[in-house]
């Protein structure tokens, strides 16, 4: 039996609501799992939220709530976002489940007993929206580098985890693996980090400074740092030392999507955590890159947040997906606007999408009553010209982690069964009886090419691509395995074909700013 395939996201801070760059990691990781769902494999994708630590603890204070209450108020807000965007998770995980935390207090135990956590004094200096403790040669004209502002001195009793034990081990892993960090510059990026000495990692904080943490066991006095405490999610979502054939099954993960602010937590803390434990590696930490405005992160913090229900709402969320999918290569930086939104919108989606369907329905009705005619299935129109079969390049791009070519190849066929009307003409094949087969002909591969193409889209805009999969009479869940596969007929001469609404209406002048 096949390992299911295991996908993560990263756990979303609760202290605000999610935002364009939390919607962008879970778009993309939806379409992996949907990609592998569709190809016939098993999926388990997993997401949450990161409810502990002083970031949290301060924003349920400042509107005077307790952090869990607070936390249980924010953690809606996700799923109702991932429930607009069509994120389809198997499980959500929160760290504050008891679960997760028995399993964060197991690892600190196993820890402890190989000999990996030490006791001893913290002095650095902190930020307090990073959660991060800089040393004085990483601050930043004595700044936080990340955010750059104010960082507070602190010396305190802590635990320790020996990262530098590890650190000659993970250059060699890292530098024999070309699968497990991704995209390579960011593999260049670590590697280039781990040439100076790692220092040992501070895992707690002092219960009297933050008490809003998992209970480190064995210690009235101090809570767990909420990054390894949140980064054990990953195991304690498939019930590590709970549940050991559950285990089995899930690990090793297959992708943990990050972004590229993270990547060292989950590329130096991470892989050294599980070494220590003696838990396989995941296969591949994947970093994609920022959306910025205004040439900055787009964040809550910095007070540009794009809010991703707001543009559902004007654009429809098959166009938000398709926009974040499409517009960049995952791992490099997008610039987001709302006019390169509006103009994708335009010229992919309602110019060569929805207009191919509108066509192909239109001359459906007009010329063969609204049914498919009987027809001599070509299956090389799905090869659009000189293309290659379009499933077998979509399955390359997705394997190598790029969604927005995968679109591309896609759309390539749409663009070119847009041209074949034009060639063929049908309006002129219908005014000439003898030509009665090559229209029925004519019309039959094109919505054979349009529902192949739905059935590709389904991963990236299931929404749109189940309404033209429906008004085709045809099934929304499939299993394709390969391209022979995909190559087969899939309409049947005589059904009715609804026309429906406009896939993606005009964009209203006024409504686009
Ligand atoms: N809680 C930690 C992750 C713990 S994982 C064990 C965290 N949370 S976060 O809410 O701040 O960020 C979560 C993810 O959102 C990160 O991968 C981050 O890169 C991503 N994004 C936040 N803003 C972003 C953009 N403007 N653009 C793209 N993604 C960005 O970090």
């Amino acid at each position: 039996m096949t390992k299911p395939f295991y996908i993560t996201t990263p756990l979303y801070y609760v202290n605000a609501k999610p935002h364009i760059g939390h919607a962008y990691t879970n778009i993309l990781c939806d379409t992996f799992a949907r990609w592998r769902r569709l190809i016939g494999e098993e999926v388990f994708f997993m997401t949450g939220t990161d409810e502990h630590g002083t970031k949290i603890d301060k924003a349920a204070r400042d509107q005077g709530k307790a952090p869990k209450v607070y936390a249980d108020e924010m953690v809606p807000e996700f799923k109702k976002l991932w429930e607009l965007l069509g994120i389809q998770y198997d499980y959500f995980i929160r760290t504050t489940d008891s679960n997760h935390k028995t399993v964060v207090q197991n690892v600190l135990r196993d820890l402890e007993k190989k000999g990996d956590i030490y006791k001893g004094k913290y002095t650095g200096w902190y930020c307090t929206p990073c959660e991060s403790f800089w040393t004085r040669l990483q601050l930043l004209e004595g700044k936080c580098p990340d955010c750059k502002r104010e960082v507070q001195e602190l010396s305190e009793d802590n635990y320790f985890f020996k990262l530098s034990k590890y650190q000659k081990w993970l250059i060699e892993y890292i530098e024999a693996s070309s699968t497990f960090i991704r995209p390579e510059i960011r593999k260049n990026e670590i590697l280039g980090f781990l040439r100076e000495p790692l220092e040992d990692l501070c895992i707690t904080r002092p219960r009297i400074r933050l008490a809003w943490g998992i209970d480190y066991p064995g210690s009235k006095d101090h809570v767990v740092y909420v990054w390894f405490d949140a980064l054990i999610n990953y195991i304690s979502g498939v019930d590590y030392s709970v549940d050991d054939k559950k285990f089995k099954k899930y690990w090793p993960a297959d992708v943990h999507m990050v972004g590229k602010d993270i990547l060292r937590h989950h590329a130096v803390y991470w892989p050294i955590m599980l070494k220590a434990v003696g838990v396989e590696m995941p296969k591949t930490v994947l970093a994609h890159g920022w959306w910025t405005m205004s040439g900055a992160k787009v964040s809550k913090s910095r007070g540009n947040a794009v809010d991703p229900i707001e543009l559902c709402k004007k654009y429809g969320v098959d166009a938000f997906r398709y926009f974040l999918l499409r517009e960049v290569t995952l791992g490099l930086d997008g610039a987001f606007s709302e006019d390169l939104l509006a103009e994708r919108y335009t010229s992919d989606l309602a110019n060569d999408l929805g207009n191919l369907w509108f066509r192909i329905a239109a001359m459906l009705q007009k010329y063969t009553e609204g049914k498919i005619p009987a027809y001599q299935y070509e299956p090389e129109i799905l090869k659009a010209s000189h293309e290659l079969n379009p499933f077998k390049r979509t399955s390359e791009f997705m394997a190598s982690h790029d969604p927005a070519r995968a679109l591309n190849a896609i759309l390539n066929v749409i663009v070119l069964a847009n041209q074949k009307i034009e060639i063929e003409k049908p309006w002129e094949l219908a005014k000439d009886k003898t030509k009665k087969e090559k229209l029925a002909n004519v019309l039959g591969n094109l919505a054979e090419q349009i529902a192949h193409v739905s059935v590709l889209l389904l991963p990236f805009l299931p929404e749109t691509a189940g309404k033209i999969l429906r008004r085709l009479k045809l099934p929304t869940e499939w299993i394709i395995k390969d391209e022979k596969e995909f190559e087969k007929p899939l309409l049947k001469a005589g059904i009715s074909v609804e026309k429906g609404d406009a896939l993606f209406p005009r964009l209203d002048e006024e409504k686009v700013s």
